[in-house]
């Protein structure tokens, strides 16, 4: 099959190199000529594990227009405006210029509930992406599910064919039912770990074991394993993004529960803020921070939890020293851990890279002034850090 994906971020790139591994005949467009020159030349605009890899391949070409396609398919962004509601300009761009090339349209981006019954064309189809960055090549070749919200018999058909090489269960639904199921799967993700972050700070308080309730919680088959690390907070260009999103559409009376996990979210980025603060009066401090991307394998810094941290850091007075291995942000000037420790009074982590827990300890207190690390993302062992001479401070730890 031929088929132009439109938008080469995270979502149209993967699906596109993805498909054409399949062996579909994938033409990726973007309005963005630097971006499609450096594809062009085999280079990916952002850093995803694996990725480059699958670019070089016969079946895959980029360009700034197309002509005609099996399948059309849109993977524009589709960010919030300043009043949180879903900015739907680039889809309608797509939708306008690009659907009527195709036998099929296909929506990938996510996008309201209602939006695809609206578009004039006679096989739209609603087809979501629940890729993880960092994890999106195996999350695209490997899904737990695809989702496809089709209202006619030959684009349901048309699905099954395109999806037949991978190994995962196929749901079947109509367009604002697939368009919801989007929205409800980061909405759960989201409370997930909101509700854990909430029960560390509770163990802290209580003088619970927060490791071991952890383990009571995944061991349950019913809760499962993952989702349930506590952290500086969930980021991202998704889960906060659609959170919101959920909740402008929504009815005050709705998601009594998805309210009260987008509050706890922005109440534990500033967390860790206070618990240096009880440590440090932070007026003058040199604070070194690892990690400034919102999770590990990313460059990506939408919505990084590190952005509202270090800038309420620098409203308190302090200076910060920052180094992360891929992170693409102004503080992001340490050449390497160590570099951040330097001089520093205390110690942030706010992201767990594999880098960091490798890391030399007792270099790292011996080039620092203070003996504070707070370790935002529980990476370390306690005991490991306070016998290398840290005064060490977990989340529920
Ligand atoms: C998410 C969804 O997982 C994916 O299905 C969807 O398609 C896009 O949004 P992504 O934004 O790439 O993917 O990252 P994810 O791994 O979900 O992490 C989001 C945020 O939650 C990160 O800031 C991460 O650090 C945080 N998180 C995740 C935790 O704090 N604790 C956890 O246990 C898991």
């Amino acid at each position: 099959m031929k088929i132009a994906i439109i938008g080469t971020g995270y979502v149209g790139l993967v699906t596109g190199a993805c498909l054409a591994k399949f062996g579909h005949e994938v033409i990726c467009i973007d309005r963005n000529e630097d971006k499609i020159n450096l594809l062009k030349k085999g280079e990916a605009p952002f850093f995803e594990p694996g990725l480059e890899e699958l670019l070089s391949n016969p079946n895959l070409s980029f360009d700034l227009d197309f002509d005609k396609a099996d399948i059309v398919m849109c993977c524009v962004g589709t960010p919030s405006d300043s009043g949180g509601n879903v900015d739907l300009k680039a889809v309608n761009d797509v939708i306008e210029k690009h659907a009527s090339k195709g036998e099929f349209f296909v929506m990938k981006s996510t996008v309201p509930l209602g939006t695809c019954s609206k578009i004039d064309h006679p096989n739209v189809v609603m087809n979501p992406e629940f890729l993880r960055q960092g994890s999106a090549i195996k999350d695209t070749l490997e899904p737990d599910r695809i989702v496809v919200g089709t209202e006619s018999a030959q684009s349901q058909q048309m699905m099954q064919n395109l999806y037949e090489p991978f190994d995962a269960p196929i749901i079947f639904t109509d367009l604002i039912t697939a368009e919801l199921s989007k929205y409800a799967a980061n909405a759960y993700l989201a409370t997930k770990i909101s509700f854990i972050n909430e029960f560390a700070n509770f163990c802290e308080s209580k003088g619970a074991d927060f490791r071991k309730l952890q383990q009571s919680l995944k061991y349950d088959t019913r809760i499962g394993p993952e989702f349930l690390e506590a952290g500086v907070g969930f980021g991202g260009s998704c889960l906060p993004k659609d959170l919101t999103a959920i909740l402008s559409q929504s009815d005050k009376n709705d998601f009594h529960v998805l309210r009260g996990a987008d509050k706890a979210n922005k109440i534990q980025k500033q967390k860790i803020v206070e618990k240096l603060k009880s440590q440090m009066a932070l007026k003058g401090r040199k604070i070194g921070i690892l990690g400034l991307s919102f999770k590990p394998n990313t460059d990506d810094m939408r919505d990084a939890p590190s952005i509202e941290i270090i800038n309420a850091l620098k409203e308190e007075g302090a200076n910060v020293a920052c180094y992360d291995p891929q992170g693409k942000s102004e503080h992001n000037t340490c050449q390497n851990p160590y570099e951040a420790c330097d001089d520093s009074d205390a110690l942030l982590i706010l992201t767990e890279w594999e880098e960091f827990r490798g890391i030399d300890l007792k270099k790292a207190r011996r080039l620092m002034k203070g003996d504070t690390l707070i370790d935002g993302r529980n990476i370390y062992d306690p005991d490991e850090v306070r016998a290398a001479g840290f005064n060490y401070l977990g989340i529920g730890l």
